[in-house]
Protein backbone atom coordinates (compact mmCIF):
# COMPACT_ATOMS: atom_id res chain seq x y z
CA UNK A 1 0.00 0.00 0.00
CA UNK A 2 2.62 2.50 1.30
CA UNK A 3 4.65 1.75 -1.78
CA UNK A 4 1.89 2.41 -4.04
CA UNK A 5 1.09 5.32 -2.54
CA UNK A 6 5.19 6.37 -3.19
CA UNK A 7 5.23 5.35 -6.81
CA UNK A 8 1.34 7.62 -7.42
CA UNK A 9 2.88 10.53 -5.67
CA UNK A 10 5.99 10.27 -7.26
CA UNK A 11 4.32 10.61 -10.97
CA UNK A 12 2.15 12.99 -9.87
CA UNK A 13 5.42 14.72 -8.59
CA UNK A 14 6.78 14.32 -11.86
CA UNK A 15 3.92 15.30 -13.20
CA UNK A 16 3.86 18.80 -11.67
CA UNK A 17 7.46 19.46 -12.93
CA UNK A 18 6.94 18.48 -16.25
CA UNK A 19 4.61 21.41 -16.34
CA UNK A 20 6.46 23.83 -14.89
CA UNK A 21 9.10 22.82 -17.08
CA UNK A 22 6.84 22.86 -20.17
CA UNK A 23 5.56 26.00 -19.26
CA UNK A 24 8.78 27.55 -18.15
CA UNK A 25 10.41 26.66 -21.75
CA UNK A 26 6.91 27.85 -23.16
CA UNK A 27 7.51 31.34 -21.30
CA UNK A 28 10.90 31.89 -22.29
CA UNK A 29 10.56 31.11 -25.62
CA UNK A 30 7.69 33.50 -26.17
CA UNK A 31 10.59 35.77 -23.83
CA UNK A 32 13.03 35.06 -26.62
CA UNK A 33 10.58 36.18 -29.48
CA UNK A 34 9.15 39.03 -28.09
CA UNK A 35 12.52 40.39 -27.56
CA UNK A 36 13.64 39.29 -30.88
CA UNK A 37 10.54 40.98 -32.17
CA UNK A 38 11.00 44.26 -30.00
CA UNK A 39 15.04 43.89 -31.41
CA UNK A 40 13.65 43.91 -34.77
CA UNK A 41 11.26 47.06 -34.20
CA UNK A 42 13.35 49.27 -32.70
CA UNK A 43 16.00 48.03 -35.59
CA UNK A 44 13.43 49.48 -38.15
CA UNK A 45 13.52 52.59 -36.06
CA UNK A 46 17.28 53.02 -36.68
CA UNK A 47 18.10 51.70 -39.79
CA UNK A 48 16.06 50.79 -42.87
CA UNK A 49 16.94 48.53 -45.85
CA UNK A 50 18.47 49.64 -48.58
CA UNK A 51 16.49 50.70 -51.76
CA UNK A 52 16.98 49.17 -55.19
CA UNK A 53 18.55 52.35 -56.32
CA UNK A 54 20.38 55.79 -55.22
CA UNK A 55 18.43 57.66 -57.62
CA UNK A 56 17.33 61.39 -56.41
CA UNK A 57 14.93 63.75 -58.06
CA UNK A 58 18.08 65.74 -58.97
CA UNK A 59 20.75 62.43 -59.93
CA UNK A 60 17.89 60.59 -62.24
CA UNK A 61 18.87 57.19 -63.44
CA UNK A 62 18.79 56.55 -67.01
CA UNK A 63 20.34 53.11 -68.98
CA UNK A 64 22.08 55.17 -71.44
CA UNK A 65 23.76 57.45 -68.43
CA UNK A 66 24.65 54.29 -66.25
CA UNK A 67 26.63 52.38 -68.85
CA UNK A 68 28.14 55.54 -69.97
CA UNK A 69 29.27 55.73 -66.43
CA UNK A 70 30.32 52.51 -65.77
CA UNK A 71 33.09 52.37 -68.85
CA UNK A 72 34.00 55.97 -67.84
CA UNK A 73 34.62 54.11 -64.22
CA UNK A 74 37.16 51.33 -65.22
CA UNK A 75 38.95 53.58 -68.43
CA UNK A 76 42.03 54.13 -67.44
CA UNK A 77 43.10 56.74 -70.58
CA UNK A 78 41.55 59.88 -69.60
CA UNK A 79 43.94 60.00 -66.52
CA UNK A 80 46.93 62.36 -67.36
CA UNK A 81 49.18 59.59 -68.07
CA UNK A 82 46.68 56.66 -68.88
CA UNK A 83 47.33 54.60 -65.82
CA UNK A 84 44.98 55.14 -63.45
CA UNK A 85 40.62 54.77 -63.11
CA UNK A 86 38.67 55.17 -60.69
CA UNK A 87 38.82 51.22 -60.64
CA UNK A 88 42.97 51.48 -59.80
CA UNK A 89 41.64 52.50 -56.34
CA UNK A 90 37.93 51.19 -55.71
CA UNK A 91 38.42 47.75 -57.29
CA UNK A 92 35.41 45.20 -57.28
CA UNK A 93 37.62 42.53 -56.22
CA UNK A 94 38.15 44.01 -53.26
CA UNK A 95 34.70 45.20 -52.50
CA UNK A 96 35.05 48.92 -53.84
CA UNK A 97 38.53 49.92 -52.25
CA UNK A 98 42.11 49.15 -52.96
CA UNK A 99 43.38 47.21 -49.49
CA UNK A 100 45.53 50.39 -49.15
CA UNK A 101 46.27 52.36 -46.05
CA UNK A 102 46.57 55.69 -48.50
CA UNK A 103 45.55 55.15 -52.56
CA UNK A 104 48.22 55.56 -55.22
CA UNK A 105 47.39 58.05 -58.10
CA UNK A 106 49.24 58.62 -61.29
CA UNK A 107 53.34 58.85 -60.89
CA UNK A 108 52.89 56.54 -57.71
CA UNK A 109 51.60 59.96 -56.14
CA UNK A 110 49.95 59.53 -52.19
CA UNK A 111 46.49 60.23 -51.40
CA UNK A 112 46.52 62.19 -47.97
CA UNK A 113 43.65 59.56 -47.24
CA UNK A 114 42.01 55.85 -47.34
CA UNK A 115 39.82 54.97 -49.94
CA UNK A 116 36.37 54.03 -48.83
CA UNK A 117 34.26 51.73 -50.89
CA UNK A 118 31.74 53.31 -53.69
CA UNK A 119 29.46 50.58 -53.02
CA UNK A 120 26.57 52.26 -51.44
CA UNK A 121 28.38 55.43 -51.09
CA UNK A 122 25.71 57.90 -52.81
CA UNK A 123 23.83 57.02 -49.59
CA UNK A 124 25.75 59.35 -47.64
CA UNK A 125 25.22 63.12 -46.67
CA UNK A 126 28.38 63.82 -48.32
CA UNK A 127 31.23 62.51 -49.80
CA UNK A 128 34.96 62.06 -48.22
CA UNK A 129 36.30 61.47 -44.97
CA UNK A 130 35.90 65.63 -44.13
CA UNK A 131 32.75 65.63 -46.19
CA UNK A 132 34.45 68.47 -48.64
CA UNK A 133 32.52 66.57 -51.65
CA UNK A 134 28.66 67.55 -51.70
CA UNK A 135 27.99 64.21 -53.54
CA UNK A 136 29.28 61.56 -55.79
CA UNK A 137 29.00 63.61 -59.38
CA UNK A 138 30.94 66.62 -57.39
CA UNK A 139 33.43 63.63 -56.23
CA UNK A 140 34.29 62.06 -59.63
CA UNK A 141 34.64 65.57 -61.82
CA UNK A 142 37.10 66.50 -59.28
CA UNK A 143 39.02 63.38 -59.45
CA UNK A 144 39.73 64.21 -62.64
CA UNK A 145 41.89 67.16 -62.05
CA UNK A 146 42.92 65.72 -58.16
CA UNK A 147 47.07 65.99 -58.05
CA UNK A 148 47.16 61.78 -56.77
CA UNK A 149 44.24 60.92 -58.42
CA UNK A 150 43.84 61.26 -62.34
CA UNK A 151 46.55 64.31 -62.31
CA UNK A 152 45.20 66.31 -65.49
CA UNK A 153 45.99 70.04 -65.68
CA UNK A 154 41.79 71.48 -66.42
CA UNK A 155 38.39 70.03 -67.23
CA UNK A 156 39.49 71.20 -70.94
CA UNK A 157 42.51 68.44 -71.41
CA UNK A 158 40.19 65.70 -70.56
CA UNK A 159 37.19 67.12 -72.72
CA UNK A 160 40.05 66.51 -75.97
CA UNK A 161 40.91 63.55 -74.47
CA UNK A 162 37.07 61.96 -74.31
CA UNK A 163 36.49 63.37 -77.67
CA UNK A 164 39.51 61.49 -79.02
CA UNK A 165 38.93 58.25 -77.70
CA UNK A 166 35.94 56.27 -80.18
CA UNK A 167 32.63 55.78 -79.32
CA UNK A 168 32.63 58.46 -76.12
CA UNK A 169 30.95 61.35 -78.34
CA UNK A 170 28.14 59.41 -79.26
CA UNK A 171 27.49 57.93 -75.71
CA UNK A 172 27.69 61.10 -73.91
CA UNK A 173 24.80 62.49 -76.64
CA UNK A 174 22.73 59.55 -75.64
CA UNK A 175 22.93 60.21 -72.43
CA UNK A 176 22.46 63.75 -72.29
CA UNK A 177 20.29 63.82 -75.22
CA UNK A 178 18.91 67.73 -73.93
CA UNK A 179 22.45 69.03 -73.49
CA UNK A 180 23.67 70.83 -77.15
CA UNK A 181 27.27 70.41 -75.33
CA UNK A 182 27.23 66.84 -73.83
CA UNK A 183 30.58 65.93 -73.69
CA UNK A 184 32.13 67.80 -70.57
CA UNK A 185 32.99 67.89 -67.36
CA UNK A 186 29.59 68.30 -65.24
CA UNK A 187 28.43 64.92 -67.35
CA UNK A 188 31.30 62.98 -66.55
CA UNK A 189 30.62 63.50 -62.88
CA UNK A 190 26.79 62.94 -63.82
CA UNK A 191 27.36 59.96 -65.48
CA UNK A 192 29.99 58.17 -63.11
CA UNK A 193 27.30 59.31 -60.35
CA UNK A 194 24.66 57.48 -62.42
CA UNK A 195 26.22 54.43 -62.01
CA UNK A 196 27.63 54.82 -58.66
CA UNK A 197 24.14 54.99 -57.67
CA UNK A 198 23.02 51.45 -59.08
CA UNK A 199 25.58 50.20 -56.77
CA UNK A 200 23.65 48.63 -53.77
CA UNK A 201 24.60 45.79 -52.13
CA UNK A 202 21.66 44.06 -50.41
CA UNK A 203 23.10 41.68 -47.48
CA UNK A 204 21.68 39.75 -44.83
CA UNK A 205 20.57 42.21 -41.64
CA UNK A 206 18.28 44.22 -45.11
CA UNK A 207 16.56 40.72 -45.35
CA UNK A 208 16.56 40.96 -41.64
CA UNK A 209 14.84 44.45 -41.17
CA UNK A 210 12.90 43.67 -43.92
CA UNK A 211 11.25 40.94 -41.78
CA UNK A 212 13.01 38.12 -42.14
CA UNK A 213 14.27 37.52 -38.30
CA UNK A 214 16.12 33.89 -39.77
CA UNK A 215 18.04 36.60 -42.05
CA UNK A 216 20.66 37.23 -38.77
CA UNK A 217 21.88 34.34 -36.47
CA UNK A 218 21.63 34.61 -32.89
CA UNK A 219 25.36 36.25 -32.57
CA UNK A 220 24.52 38.91 -35.34
CA UNK A 221 20.97 39.90 -33.48
CA UNK A 222 23.09 40.11 -30.24
CA UNK A 223 25.76 42.18 -31.79
CA UNK A 224 23.10 44.20 -33.12
CA UNK A 225 21.54 44.85 -29.64
CA UNK A 226 24.93 45.47 -28.21
CA UNK A 227 25.42 48.28 -31.24
CA UNK A 228 22.16 49.96 -29.93
CA UNK A 229 22.45 49.17 -25.97
CA UNK A 230 26.20 51.12 -25.81
CA UNK A 231 25.64 53.59 -28.29
CA UNK A 232 27.67 53.24 -31.46
CA UNK A 233 24.17 53.90 -33.34
CA UNK A 234 24.26 57.20 -32.00
CA UNK A 235 26.66 57.56 -35.13
CA UNK A 236 25.80 54.57 -36.88
CA UNK A 237 22.16 54.92 -38.00
CA UNK A 238 20.32 55.11 -40.90
CA UNK A 239 19.77 53.35 -44.35
CA UNK A 240 23.59 53.48 -44.91
CA UNK A 241 24.59 52.13 -40.86
CA UNK A 242 26.31 56.01 -40.45
CA UNK A 243 26.75 58.45 -43.44
CA UNK A 244 24.80 60.72 -41.83
CA UNK A 245 26.79 63.34 -39.93
CA UNK A 246 29.95 64.74 -39.00
CA UNK A 247 31.37 64.11 -35.53
CA UNK A 248 34.66 64.17 -33.51
CA UNK A 249 36.89 61.29 -33.89
CA UNK A 250 38.69 61.04 -30.44
CA UNK A 251 35.70 62.60 -28.05
CA UNK A 252 36.94 60.21 -25.15
CA UNK A 253 40.64 61.02 -25.68
CA UNK A 254 42.97 61.92 -28.89
CA UNK A 255 42.53 59.02 -31.55
CA UNK A 256 46.38 58.89 -33.03
CA UNK A 257 46.84 57.52 -29.76
CA UNK A 258 45.13 54.49 -30.07
CA UNK A 259 45.65 54.20 -33.98
CA UNK A 260 49.20 55.15 -33.54
CA UNK A 261 48.55 57.53 -36.55
CA UNK A 262 51.86 58.98 -37.86
CA UNK A 263 50.30 62.25 -39.08
CA UNK A 264 47.58 64.17 -37.29
CA UNK A 265 44.39 64.71 -39.56
CA UNK A 266 42.25 67.75 -37.93
CA UNK A 267 39.73 66.37 -40.52
CA UNK A 268 36.98 68.91 -41.64
CA UNK A 269 38.99 72.24 -39.76
CA UNK A 270 41.25 71.44 -43.19
CA UNK A 271 38.28 72.95 -44.84
CA UNK A 272 36.41 75.16 -42.95
CA UNK A 273 39.57 76.56 -40.83
CA UNK A 274 37.04 76.95 -37.69
CA UNK A 275 38.56 75.78 -34.55
CA UNK A 276 35.32 73.50 -33.72
CA UNK A 277 35.78 71.64 -36.76
CA UNK A 278 39.31 70.26 -35.60
CA UNK A 279 39.46 66.61 -35.94
CA UNK A 280 35.77 66.12 -36.91
CA UNK A 281 35.19 63.46 -39.92
CA UNK A 282 32.14 62.30 -41.69
CA UNK A 283 30.74 59.28 -39.53
CA UNK A 284 31.16 56.56 -42.28
CA UNK A 285 28.75 54.02 -43.52
CA UNK A 286 29.16 50.43 -41.59
CA UNK A 287 28.07 48.62 -44.88
CA UNK A 288 30.16 45.96 -45.69
CA UNK A 289 32.72 47.21 -43.69
CA UNK A 290 34.15 43.61 -42.84
CA UNK A 291 35.10 43.56 -46.37
CA UNK A 292 37.17 47.00 -46.76
CA UNK A 293 40.43 46.99 -44.17
CA UNK A 294 42.35 48.66 -43.34
CA UNK A 295 40.73 51.10 -41.05
CA UNK A 296 39.63 54.48 -40.69
CA UNK A 297 40.51 57.62 -42.74
CA UNK A 298 44.10 57.00 -42.48
CA UNK A 299 43.91 52.96 -42.83
CA UNK A 300 46.07 53.33 -40.00
CA UNK A 301 44.21 49.99 -38.20
CA UNK A 302 44.44 46.85 -39.77
CA UNK A 303 41.99 44.85 -38.32
CA UNK A 304 38.28 45.12 -37.37
CA UNK A 305 38.02 44.07 -34.65
CA UNK A 306 40.69 46.93 -33.18
CA UNK A 307 39.00 49.33 -35.01
CA UNK A 308 35.92 48.11 -32.81
CA UNK A 309 37.95 48.52 -29.62
CA UNK A 310 39.28 52.04 -30.33
CA UNK A 311 35.65 53.11 -31.34
CA UNK A 312 34.39 51.83 -28.17
CA UNK A 313 37.22 53.65 -26.52
CA UNK A 314 37.54 56.70 -27.74
CA UNK A 315 33.91 57.59 -29.11
CA UNK A 316 31.94 55.89 -26.17
CA UNK A 317 34.77 56.06 -23.42
CA UNK A 318 34.47 52.33 -23.01
CA UNK A 319 36.67 49.35 -22.66
CA UNK A 320 34.60 46.67 -24.72
CA UNK A 321 34.98 42.97 -23.34
CA UNK A 322 35.50 40.28 -25.91
CA UNK A 323 32.06 38.97 -26.02
CA UNK A 324 30.74 42.20 -27.11
CA UNK A 325 33.64 42.73 -29.29
CA UNK A 326 32.74 39.00 -31.37
CA UNK A 327 28.97 40.09 -31.03
CA UNK A 328 29.44 43.18 -32.40
CA UNK A 329 31.77 41.42 -35.19
CA UNK A 330 28.81 39.01 -35.72
CA UNK A 331 26.73 41.88 -36.81
CA UNK A 332 29.10 43.83 -38.46
CA UNK A 333 29.40 41.02 -41.11
CA UNK A 334 26.03 40.74 -41.62
CA UNK A 335 26.26 44.04 -43.40
CA UNK A 336 28.27 42.13 -46.35
CA UNK A 337 26.08 42.36 -49.44
CA UNK A 338 26.34 40.83 -52.92
CA UNK A 339 28.44 43.25 -55.45
CA UNK A 340 26.33 44.18 -58.15
CA UNK A 341 26.58 42.16 -61.40
CA UNK A 342 27.91 45.31 -63.42
CA UNK A 343 30.29 46.21 -61.00
CA UNK A 344 32.14 42.81 -60.59
CA UNK A 345 32.27 42.67 -63.92
CA UNK A 346 34.33 45.64 -66.40
CA UNK A 347 32.73 46.41 -69.49
CA UNK A 348 34.77 46.15 -72.91
CA UNK A 349 35.45 49.76 -73.52
CA UNK A 350 36.59 50.51 -77.52
CA UNK A 351 39.89 50.36 -78.56
CA UNK A 352 41.43 53.64 -79.26
CA UNK A 353 41.50 54.97 -82.58
CA UNK A 354 43.47 57.66 -84.19
CA UNK A 355 42.51 58.02 -87.49
CA UNK A 356 39.43 60.56 -86.87
CA UNK A 357 40.82 63.06 -84.86
CA UNK A 358 44.17 63.00 -84.51
CA UNK A 359 46.90 64.98 -86.95
C1 LIG B 1 44.23 57.32 -56.73
C2 LIG B 1 43.14 56.63 -56.10
C3 LIG B 1 41.74 57.06 -56.42
C4 LIG B 1 41.17 57.24 -57.66
C5 LIG B 1 41.82 57.13 -59.01
C6 LIG B 1 39.80 57.55 -57.40
N1 LIG B 1 39.54 57.54 -56.04
FE1 LIG B 1 37.76 57.78 -55.15
N2 LIG B 1 38.68 58.01 -53.41
C7 LIG B 1 40.01 57.81 -53.17
C8 LIG B 1 40.35 58.29 -51.86
C9 LIG B 1 41.72 58.27 -51.20
C10 LIG B 1 39.15 58.79 -51.29
C11 LIG B 1 38.97 59.48 -49.95
C12 LIG B 1 39.38 60.92 -50.14
C13 LIG B 1 39.17 61.76 -48.90
O1 LIG B 1 38.22 61.50 -48.16
O2 LIG B 1 39.94 62.69 -48.67
C14 LIG B 1 38.12 58.57 -52.30
C15 LIG B 1 36.77 58.87 -52.11
C16 LIG B 1 35.79 58.54 -53.03
C17 LIG B 1 34.37 58.60 -52.76
C18 LIG B 1 33.71 59.02 -51.46
C19 LIG B 1 33.33 57.83 -50.64
C20 LIG B 1 32.85 58.18 -49.27
O3 LIG B 1 32.40 57.27 -48.57
O4 LIG B 1 32.94 59.34 -48.86
C21 LIG B 1 33.74 58.20 -53.91
C22 LIG B 1 32.25 58.09 -54.13
C23 LIG B 1 34.77 57.93 -54.88
N3 LIG B 1 36.01 58.12 -54.29
C24 LIG B 1 34.56 57.57 -56.20
C25 LIG B 1 35.55 57.67 -57.17
C26 LIG B 1 35.31 57.73 -58.58
C27 LIG B 1 33.94 57.65 -59.23
C28 LIG B 1 36.51 57.83 -59.20
C29 LIG B 1 36.80 58.01 -60.66
C30 LIG B 1 36.24 59.20 -61.26
C31 LIG B 1 37.51 57.82 -58.15
N4 LIG B 1 36.88 57.74 -56.94
C32 LIG B 1 38.86 57.81 -58.37
C33 LIG B 1 40.90 57.26 -54.06
C34 LIG B 1 40.71 57.29 -55.42
C1 LIG C 1 30.27 59.71 -31.48
C2 LIG C 1 30.11 59.10 -32.79
C3 LIG C 1 30.53 57.66 -32.96
C4 LIG C 1 30.22 56.57 -32.18
C5 LIG C 1 29.43 56.55 -30.89
C6 LIG C 1 30.79 55.42 -32.85
N1 LIG C 1 31.42 55.79 -34.01
FE1 LIG C 1 32.35 54.55 -35.29
N2 LIG C 1 33.06 56.15 -36.33
C7 LIG C 1 32.78 57.48 -36.03
C8 LIG C 1 33.61 58.34 -36.83
C9 LIG C 1 33.60 59.86 -36.85
C10 LIG C 1 34.42 57.49 -37.61
C11 LIG C 1 35.50 57.91 -38.60
C12 LIG C 1 36.85 57.93 -37.92
C13 LIG C 1 37.97 58.33 -38.84
O1 LIG C 1 38.15 59.52 -39.06
O2 LIG C 1 38.65 57.47 -39.36
C14 LIG C 1 34.03 56.13 -37.26
C15 LIG C 1 34.59 54.98 -37.83
C16 LIG C 1 34.22 53.69 -37.53
C17 LIG C 1 34.74 52.50 -38.14
C18 LIG C 1 35.79 52.47 -39.26
C19 LIG C 1 35.09 52.43 -40.60
C20 LIG C 1 36.04 52.42 -41.78
O3 LIG C 1 35.54 52.19 -42.89
O4 LIG C 1 37.24 52.67 -41.65
C21 LIG C 1 34.13 51.43 -37.57
C22 LIG C 1 34.34 49.97 -37.90
C23 LIG C 1 33.22 51.94 -36.58
N3 LIG C 1 33.29 53.32 -36.59
C24 LIG C 1 32.43 51.15 -35.76
C25 LIG C 1 31.82 51.65 -34.61
C26 LIG C 1 31.30 50.81 -33.55
C27 LIG C 1 31.26 49.30 -33.57
C28 LIG C 1 30.85 51.65 -32.57
C29 LIG C 1 30.33 51.28 -31.20
C30 LIG C 1 31.27 50.52 -30.39
C31 LIG C 1 31.08 53.00 -33.04
N4 LIG C 1 31.66 52.96 -34.27
C32 LIG C 1 30.72 54.14 -32.34
C33 LIG C 1 31.83 57.92 -35.11
C34 LIG C 1 31.31 57.15 -34.10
Amino acid sequence: MSSHQFTAKNVLTRWIRGIIWATTLLAMTVQAQEAGQSLMAKGRQLFSPLPPDMATEEFPIAPARVALGRKLFFDPRLSLDGTVSCATCHRPALYGTDALAKSIGIEHRMNARNAPTVLNAALQFKAHWIGDRANVEEQAMKSLVGHASFGNPDFAAVVLKINALSGYATDFKQAFPNDPEPVKAENWGKAIGAYERMLVTPSPFDSYLKGDVKALAFQAQQGLKTFIDIGCVSCHNGVAVGGSMFQKFGIFGDYWKETSSQLIDEGHFNETKVPADKYIFKVPSLRNVAMTPPYFHDGSVTTLPQAVRIMGKVQLGKELTDQEVNDLMAFLNSLTGELPRDFATEPVLAPQSFSATSP
